[in-house]
This record gives C-alpha cells, sequence and structure tokens, in this order.
C-alpha cells in the first residue's frame, strides 16, 4: 500500500530553462492528539491531530535559477543565515527522488516568522511546510498541473513530522488509525467532519519561557525508542485520537477538556521518565495549568490547555468565551509569561 503511494509521488519532470519565483505562508499547528516517537524515514510511531492556526507563520520567498552546479542561499528576517543551510541541504537530499528537478536550481530563500525570534514557539513546522509549498508550486509550473497539497504534506513530513499537518486546516490528522479513512503515516490530511463549534477555536499561546528549550524535540523523540512506557503511551494516543474524533464530531466540551489536557501531560510525562529524564515545563506553566483548572471549575467556561514540548502553555478555547479568557489572560496569566507575552491566535485553513 504504501509503495503504491510512494511511487505516486515520484515523478520524471526535469528543470527547465526558466527561472521561478514564489511566496508562500504556512501556519505553525498545536497538537491535540501528541505525535512523540518516531522511525525512519520521518513516520510516526502513533497518529495524531491538530488545529491549523493562522497568525503564527512563517513566510518564504523561494527564487528556482536554473544551474548546472545547484547551490543554497539564504536569508532569514533580512539577514544571510548560513547556519540554517545544511538543515536546508539535508531536507533537500531526502526528497530528491520525489522531485529530481530540484538538481536543476540554485534555491534563493528569504524567510521570516511573524512570531517573535526565539520565543519558544517552534518554527520547524510553519518552516518546513512553507518550504514545501513553494517547491509543489515549482513541480506544478513544470507539470502545468494544480499544487498537489497532499504531495506537499507528504514533503513537509520528510522535512520535521508535525510540518506534515501545517498545509491545510483547520483540523489535521496525520498517521494511519483505524477510524479514519485515507489516513497514511506518509502525510496528512484534512478532517472534515468536525462540529462547527471548532473552526473558529482560539488559541492563545502563552510565552513562559523564550528562550531555545534544553533538549530539541529530535532527541526527545529519540527518547521514546527506548523508553519503558514507548507501547503504552503509542495505545493510549490510539484510543485518545478514536474518543476526540467522536467529541469532534458531537462537540461535546468536556470530553475534549479531558482528552486535550490528558494529551499535554502524558506527552510531559514521557520526558519526566525517559533516561535520561527532562523537564521542560516551568514553573510558570504549572501555575497557569493549575489557575485554568480552577477558573473552569468556578466558572463553568470550557477552556483548556495544552502544551508542545517546551514550557509555554497554548490556552483554547471557542470563540464566544473569548472576552473573559482574554481578560483572565490579561489579570492573571500573563504574570506568569516572560515579559508579560502571549499571542492571541485562532484556527486557520492552512498554506497560502
Ligand atoms: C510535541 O515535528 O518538531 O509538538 O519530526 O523531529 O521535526 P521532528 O519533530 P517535531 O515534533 C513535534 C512534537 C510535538 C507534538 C506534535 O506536534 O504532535
Amino acid at each position: 500500500m504504501n509503495d503504491q503511494l510512494l511511487e505516486n509521488f515520484k515523478t520524471r519532470l526535469t528543470a527547465t530553462e526558466a527561472s521561478f519565483k514564489v511566496m508562500h505562508r504556512a501556519p505553525s499547528n498545536i497538537a491535540l492528539v501528541k505525535y512523540w516517537g518516531k522511525y525512519d524515514p520521518q513516520l510516526p510511531a502513533n497518529p495524531s491531530i491538530s488545529f491549523t492556526l493562522s497568525r503564527a507563520f512563517t513566510e518564504t520567498l523561494v527564487f528556482f535559477e536554473p544551474s548546472m552546479s545547484p547551490k543554497i542561499n539564504l536569508k532569514f528576517e533580512g539577514k544571510a543565515k548560513p547556519s540554517f543551510i545544511p538543515k536546508v541541504q539535508s531536507f533537500i537530499d531526502r526528497i530528491k527522488d520525489y522531485c529530481p528537478y530540484l538538481s536543476g536550481y540554485n534555491l534563493e530563500i528569504e524567510t521570516s516568522n511573524s512570531f517573535p525570534h526565539s520565543s519558544g514557539i517552534a518554527s520547524s513546522a510553519s518552516g518546513m511546510a512553507a518550504l514545501a509549498m513553494a517547491i509543489c508550486s515549482l513541480e506544478a509550473n513544470l507539470s502545468g498541473d494544480k499544487v498537489d497539497l497532499k504531495k506537499a504534506s507528504f514533503l513537509a513530513r520528510l522535512g520535521s513530522g508535525s510540518a506534515a499537518r501545517s498545509i491545510e486546516g483547520p483540523l489535521m490528522s496525520w498517521g494511519l488509525h483505524k477510524d479514519i479513512l485515507g489516513s497514511s503515516d506518509l502525510f496528512a490530511t484534512p478532517f472534515f467532519e468536525a462540529h462547527p463549534i471548532f473552526n473558529a477555536y482560539q488559541d492563545a499561546i502563552l510565552l513562559v519561557h523564550k528562550g531555545v528549550k534544553s533538549v530539541s524535540s529530535t532527541v526527545g523523540h529519540n527518547l521514546m525508542n527506548n523508553h519503558p512506557f514507548a507501547e503504552q503511551r503509542f495505545a493510549q494516543a490510539n484510543e485518545n485520537l478514536a474518543r476526540l474524533l467522536r467529541v469532534l464530531r458531537t462537540g461535546d466540551l468536556d470530553d475534549f477538556i479531558e482528552i486535550v489536557e490528558l494529551e499535554a501531560l502524558s506527552l510531559h510525562a514521557m520526558m519526566f521518565s525517559s533516561t535520561p529524564s527532562y523537564i521542560l515545563m516551568q514553573p510558570g506553566t504549572l501555575s497557569i495549568i493549575q489557575r485554568i483548572r480552577t477558573f473552569r471549575k468556578e466558572t463553568g467556561i470550557p477552556v483548556c490547555f495544552t502544551l508542545d514540548a517546551g514550557a509555554n502553555v497554548h490556552v483554547l478555547y471557542p470563540l464566544e468565551n473569548k472576552e473573559i479568557v482574554v481578560d483572565l489572560i490579561d489579570n492573571e496569566l500573563s504574570a506568569f509569561c516572560e515579559d508579560g507575552q502571549y499571542l492571541l491566535d485562532e484556527c486557520g485553513l492552512g498554506a497560502k
């Protein structure tokens, strides 16, 4: 099955003598059921699902210039950034069987993020998704066909797993799951059956720690290889996804909250119990979590939290509760943020 799918992503297209320039914007995403653990080539140990965001994005301009001896130049936020080139080069090397035409072009890349540099918001998902979209636009230009979004997700995945989920929105699942028709470990697909309340779901990203995190996601994924709870965790993620799919259809927010918070804490529990063990939460992370839970109990407002692999807290809530939740953030939660900073984001439709 996968062999046939992989063949479909291959092409015989080659470079032409015309240059091609394209700009893409791709958003970040926040997982509700977490991808944590992977194996070669960048395949997930369990399926995941995420909200695609809209205001936290990467914008990337790529100038493909015909060349016999291709090279890559890269500017980040207006300045030459040679330290980013090896990552892009290894991505290009990894996708060369699927994009043979790339061997005929120099790549001049100019990229920037909408969120502050080193804010602790990971840019690998939005960055790799924007680059994959640029490559698929070049391919569409060469073939005369439309941009293939499934291939864009497939290529983005080879750059960073979670990037596969940043191509479309507002909900994207990635990884084979019995309850999702057409699901695959190779690329993400949009989940179209959600209750309308989830179309405009809000995500306030509270910046508890803005620096680079002490242990990268890549290292964290690798620590799942010999983790004593790995098999139980992968089974739990499959079950949580099955439950969450039902909840996404019905719009039952109590169950949504239960599953989403459990996933966030289970992700961090894997870090606590890895060898070596590590902690990415900060005291402020826990204070925010506790306050959200008491606020929910006191008011009945369906606000909850999730975490990515870092100290920042994503506060999730329906659009209709925006005013009261933003008041809570301004009056109480922002005190636990570095420089009081947070970013109000919401679900979006993916790359443009
Ligand atoms: C905790 O996609 O950043 O955010 O595939 O090594 O690039 P690589 O890892 P990455 O891992 C994301 C982990 C997560 C959960 C998630 O987004 O599902």
